[in-house]
């Protein structure tokens, strides 16, 4: 009788391309291999012939991308010795560390903006027993607080300034080139902390590039698109930025940690970046939950928001295929999704026939 093989994770699947041994412990649950999906409706509405693909990171087991590069930084961690992880975080790094840390059996302590995390992060990180640390401050903030105290205390940092991290992440580009069978035109990302466009951009030129071990899988590489919300675009602004607003609270963050390999990444591919408003932010994730029926956390939809506009405008030629990460799923903010809908609300009616058939007919 065959074995049923079963999915174990992107370290299993991608071990010789990333820094593991035959006898590391692999921290997992399963990450990684999620759809690329062909958008049918949209492309339609903007009456272009594009392919646009979303790659859906909210299908990751805490419903955000940070589980690639987490799974990747516990088990390096574990494999040290440490005991404890911590990271600063909008939301989603921490659920992320607090599931692999519990996974793990190890201690994760998670410092937060207080009041601009949304509610099912915070819901995922409480449920997965990570001592939270509300600070009086942004992200920025609590980032420079946790690269000095790492110096005080037994605490690994899994932010994306930890190199495991962008190795992790680095393999949605493989999965990307493997699915298509080549790596798209143009690749469309939302950039806060600006480690996940430098992930990708480190997986393309890994697939194009020969080693000892491996020959290049393609001599492709895409261009590099990164998006953030208008208040807080500091790679639009040409410098770090100390109050950054947005409602896409997952990139409001003013001080990136990677700004030197974001600049190299949209440089070397010949890309750019650009900012749209939180109300264009907000009409593309309602377009795709809508049209598609995706739906993604308001951060991921600047990606769509981006290439939409870009395609619209001609920048992104007719007859390209363009991927656009979806970096974590709706249901990570459901505040800002029902704030939204409110001219949709739902019908409340008697419970009887006759008044629910005069609902559906009244609204046909
Ligand atoms: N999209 C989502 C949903 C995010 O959570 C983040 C970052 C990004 C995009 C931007 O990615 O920082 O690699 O450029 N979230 C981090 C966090 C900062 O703490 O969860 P980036």
């Amino acid at each position: 009788m065959s074995k049923s093989k079963h999915y174990t994770g992107l370290i299993e699947r991608y071990r010789d391309r990333l820094p593991v041994s035959a006898t590391t412990r692999i921290i997992s649950l399963n990450e990684g291999n999620t759809p690329l999906i062909q958008l049918q409706n949209i492309p339609r509405l903007l009456g272009k012939a594009v392919n646009i693909y979303v790659k859906f990171e909210g299908l990751n087991p805490t419903g955000s991308f940070k589980d690639r590069g987490m799974t990747m930084a516990v088990t390096k961690a574990v494999e040290a010795g440490s005991k404890a992880i911590i990271c600063a975080s909008t939301g989603n790094t921490s659920a992320s560390a607090a599931a692999y840390a519990a996974r793990a059996g190890i201690k994760a302590f998670v410092i937060i903006p207080e009041g601009k995390i949304a509610l099912g992060k915070l819901a995922q990180t409480l449920m997965y027993d990570a001592t939270i640390i509300q600070i009086k401050g942004n992200f920025d903030k609590g980032m420079a607080l946790v690269k000095e105290v790492a110096d005080h205390a037994p605490v690994t940092i899994v932010n994306s300034i930890n190199p495991f991290r962008i190795d992790g992440q680095k393999t949605a580009a493989f999965e990307i080139i493997d699915d298509l069978g080549d790596a798209p035109d143009y690749h469309c990302l939302p950039v806060g902390n600006a480690g996940n466009i430098t992930a990708y951009w480190k997986g393309y030129n890994e697939y194009t590039t020969s080693t000892d071990s491996h020959p290049a899988v393609t001599s492709k590489r895409p261009v590099m698109c990164g998006y953030q919300a208008a208040g807080a675009a500091p790679f639009l602004a040409g410098k770090m930025i100390d109050n950054p607003e947005t409602i896409a609270t997952a990139i409001r963050i003013g001080h990136p940690q990677s700004w030197d390999k974001a600049w190299s990444a949209q440089k070397e591919s010949g890309g750019w970046f650009d900012k749209f408003s939180d109300d264009e932010i907000l009409a593309a994730q309602k377009m795709l939950s809508q049209y598609e029926g995706i739906f993604c956390e308001p951060a991921s939809a600047t990606s769509l928001a981006g290439a939409c506009h870009d395609i619209r405008s001609g920048k992104i030629p007719e007859g390209s295929t363009i991927v656009c990460t979806l970096t974590g799923v709706g249901l990570k903010d459901p505040d800002t999704a029902i704030k939204q809908c409110v001219d949709s609300q739902p019908l409340t009616i008697e419970a009887e026939l006759t008044a629910v058939k005069k609902a559906i007919l009244d609204t046909m």
